[in-house]
């Protein structure tokens, strides 16, 4: 799917005065970082910045990277409400590569084709500093079957052998499938991945 689908997506919700995601952060996210000393982070492909906003309240200097402008304007005006300041980069996760090595990489809900998937990885793998996190969560394949929400074309959701091998040279704490309890008590199934790069990578 193109920007354009997504800003689309992005003005429609807008102009019905409603939201696409939540405004609360995803909960295995706000799980696994919660605990980390707050430094420099991006949140890839951060839609309204949900995940982005949460950080910066706990402290991080978050740089908030989408492909849409469009749902970057609806966080920059959230950030302006909560007197937040995060930085708002409108970009390709599977070209972008930050200038500036970072502490964190959250990535929620990408959804792309496996080589598209693999190169916002290894982007992310190469924007993290020495001692950073990665931290994934999305879709995954077998959610199509046995799981709720979602794409429903198999080529758009997560592979864990694809997410692990995009992540190869960093240390893997965590790759495999997550059970997800949804707001009416659905399971949805998706992918994570926590991993860190070594100190001396
Ligand atoms: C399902 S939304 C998730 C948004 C956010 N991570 C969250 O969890 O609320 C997927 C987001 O990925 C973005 N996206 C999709 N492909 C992208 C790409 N190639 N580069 C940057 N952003 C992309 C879309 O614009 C959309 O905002």
């Amino acid at each position: 799917m193109s920007n354009i689908f997504w800003d689309d997506r992005y003005a429609k919700a807008t102009a019905a005065g409603t939201a696409v995601w939540s405004r609360e952060p995803n909960a295995w996210i706000a799980q696994v970082t919660g605990t980390l000393p707050p430094g420099t982070a991006i949140d890839l492909a951060a839609g309204e910045g949900r995940n982005a906003l949460w950080l910066a309240s706990l402290g991080w200097r978050v740089t908030a990277v989408d492909f849409s402008a469009t749902g970057l304007s609806i966080g920059r005006t959230r950030a302006a409400e909560a007197g937040l300041e995060l930085d708002w980069v409108t970009a390709d996760a599977t070209t972008w590569v930050s200038a500036t090595p970072v502490d964190l990489v959250v990535i929620a809900y990408l959804q792309l084709p496996a080589a598209e998937l693999s190169s916002a990885i290894s982007n992310a793998v190469a924007s993290l500093a020495a001692g950073g996190t990665l931290a994934l969560i999305g879709h995954d394949s077998e959610n199509l079957e046995h799981g709720v929400g979602g794409p429903k074309d198999a080529a758009m959701l997560h592979d864990l052998e694809v997410v692990r091998s995009a992540a190869a040279g960093l240390d893997i704490a965590e790759c495999r499938r997550y059970h997800r309890t949804t707001a009416d008590g659905s399971v949805a199934i998706d992918t994570i991945l926590l991993a860190t790069k070594a100190r001396q990578y």
